[in-house]
């Protein structure tokens, strides 16, 4: 349908520079949730600042690892129950790693900036609809793997 095609073009626009794109994502994110900084630790060491963060080479590798399930999804836009159980799997990860299921909103919400970042007068209220349905399919995923 047309809403698939708006999120293939508009990922295209994206999906070139991931790395570039991502760090538009997360500078948002610990903007709007800064405690979110505390739950990246590599080696059991904190990072002191946002700025330490997104310049460490295993957090680009966390950056270049959200952009490939991002990527994955627009690939399976017809059939995203083929992610089920790896979506699944990841979001227990997360549970494990202290990620509240509350976070992923303000993920989305980020995801949503750097979108209107990248595509300027593109990011139509269309386009942000189908991303935020995209986006929304691959969180209620994650999310059965949240134990109460
Ligand atoms: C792994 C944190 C959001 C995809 C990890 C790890 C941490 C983490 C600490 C383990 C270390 C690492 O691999 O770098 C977070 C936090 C998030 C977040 C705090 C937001 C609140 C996401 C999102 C996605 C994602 C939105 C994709 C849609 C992944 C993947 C891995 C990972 C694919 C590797 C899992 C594996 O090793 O099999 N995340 N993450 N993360 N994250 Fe995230």
């Amino acid at each position: 349908g047309r809403e698939r095609a708006l999120i293939r073009e508009s990922w295209q626009r994206v999906s070139g520079s991931p790395v570039q794109h991502g760090l538009v994502l997360f500078t948002r994110l610990f903007d709007l949730d800064p405690d979110l900084l505390l739950l990246f630790q590599y080696n059991c060491k904190q990072f002191a600042s946002p700025q330490e963060c997104l310049s460490a080479p295993e957090f680009l590798d966390h950056i270049r690892k959200v952009m490939l399930v991002i990527d994955a999804a627009v690939s399976h836009l017809e059939n995203l129950s083929c992610l089920e159980e790896y979506l699944h799997n990841l979001g227990k990860k997360h549970q494990a790693v202290g990620v509240k299921v509350e976070s992923f909103s303000t993920v989305g919400e980020s995801l949503l900036y750097m979108l209107e970042k990248c595509l300027g007068t593109a990011f139509s209220p269309d386009v942000r609809e189908a991303w935020s349905k995209l986006y929304g399919a691959v969180v209620k995923a994650m999310e059965h793997g949240w134990e109460a």
